[in-house]
């Protein structure tokens, strides 16, 4: 680490505890980043934790949509995202026009929109859910017909774990959409032993081939817990930072090279720093949209993990 980075880190501790700030960071943020966060996490445990905070401000480090989970959640605090051009090329592949005209095509479906999602979408949606409970929010509703917005390759997965009919959208994670089936013959090839992870963002075809199946928060858990000592990541690359801090005496094998998201790596300890300086960019969802964005969320968090 770089003197400056030293200095930087000291200036966003002063600062943050002045402020009253909590820094929330997602599992695929720098690793620097995730070293200063209060909290790093996958999209279900930072909006937990975003709706049980005391603090007064929330420097989110991650992608726009987190952030507008967080001020859907806690509208009387200040939600702060240092770049906001930090967003989620996923969540705009749907817009709420766009969703509102496809529901009349299917008025006996239930809307479930994955977090991943503008707040607009959110608000016209019956459900919200995660990668982590993306399943378990479709087993408990009550109707047989699902709309499932904006990852199609998330709705693939969970049509294979319910007998629900899911209408897709077709929305999908470029970064995730660079893991190809491949990847993982070539990397089980090398390294015979491993166990294989990936997240349910990834095609069918790779999905096939995991052994597991999971959000980022799960696979954080399966790394500790799994007695495989090499395991293979389909995922983005930054969680591998994690994985390696938190368990030294395991190999992680990136499925691919090519799983960056980009965005994600736009927030930097500069720019957290000049963020709780400026208290600058905000992210706010203006009501009525976030009432109604908020419906879907609580419902996803009733549900939990
Ligand atoms: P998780 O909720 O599993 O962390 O996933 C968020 C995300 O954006 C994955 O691309
Ligand atoms: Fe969006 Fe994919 Fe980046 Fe996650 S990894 S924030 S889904 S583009």
């Amino acid at each position: 680490m770089k003197n400056t980075d030293n200095e930087i880190i000291e200036k966003i501790l002063k600062l943050k505890s002045s402020r009253k700030a909590v820094i929330l960071a997602h599992n695929y943020e720098l690793g620097e980043v995730q070293d200063i966060a209060d909290f790093v996490g996958d999209s279900l445990e930072l909006s937990q934790n975003a709706a049980k905070t005391g603090a007064d401000v929330i420097v989110f480090c991650g992608v726009h949509f987190m952030a507008e989970t967080a001020s859907i959640l806690c509208p009387a605090k200040t939600v702060l995202l240092p770049d906001m051009d930090a967003g989620c090329p996923m969540a705009n592949m749907i817009t709420a026009p766009q969703l509102v005209e496809k529901k009349k095509e299917l008025p006996d479906a239930q809307v479930v929109c994955y977090v991943n999602s503008s707040a607009e979408v959110k608000a016209e949606s019956d459900y919200c859910c995660t990668s982590a409970n993306a399943v378990k929010v479709a087993q408990s509703i009550d109707a047989k017909e699902i709309l499932f917005v904006p990852d199609q390759y998330l709705g693939h997965y969970v049509s294979t774990r319910t007998d629900k009919k899911i209408h897709f959208w077709p929305g999908y994670c470029p970064t995730h959409a660079r893991i190809r089936p491949e990847d993982i013959l070539r990397a089980r090839e090398e390294h015979p032993q491993a166990k294989v992870m990936v997240h349910p963002e990834c095609r069918p075809e790779v999905i096939q081939l995991a052994d597991e199946v999971l959000s980022t928060g799960g696979m954080l858990r399966y790394a500790r817990s799994a007695s495989a000592r090499e395991i293979i990541v389909g995922t983005e690359l930054g969680i591998i930072y994690r994985f390696r801090k938190e368990n030294p005496g395991k190999v992680f094998i990136p499925a691919s090279e090519q799983a960056i998201c980009p965005r994600m790596k736009l927030i930097t300890l500069e720019k957290i720093l000049w963020s709780l300086e400026e208290m600058s960019p905000e992210v706010i969802v203006p009501e009525p949209v976030r009432a109604r964005a908020k419906r879907a969320v609580d419902r996803m968090l009733e549900i939990g993990s």
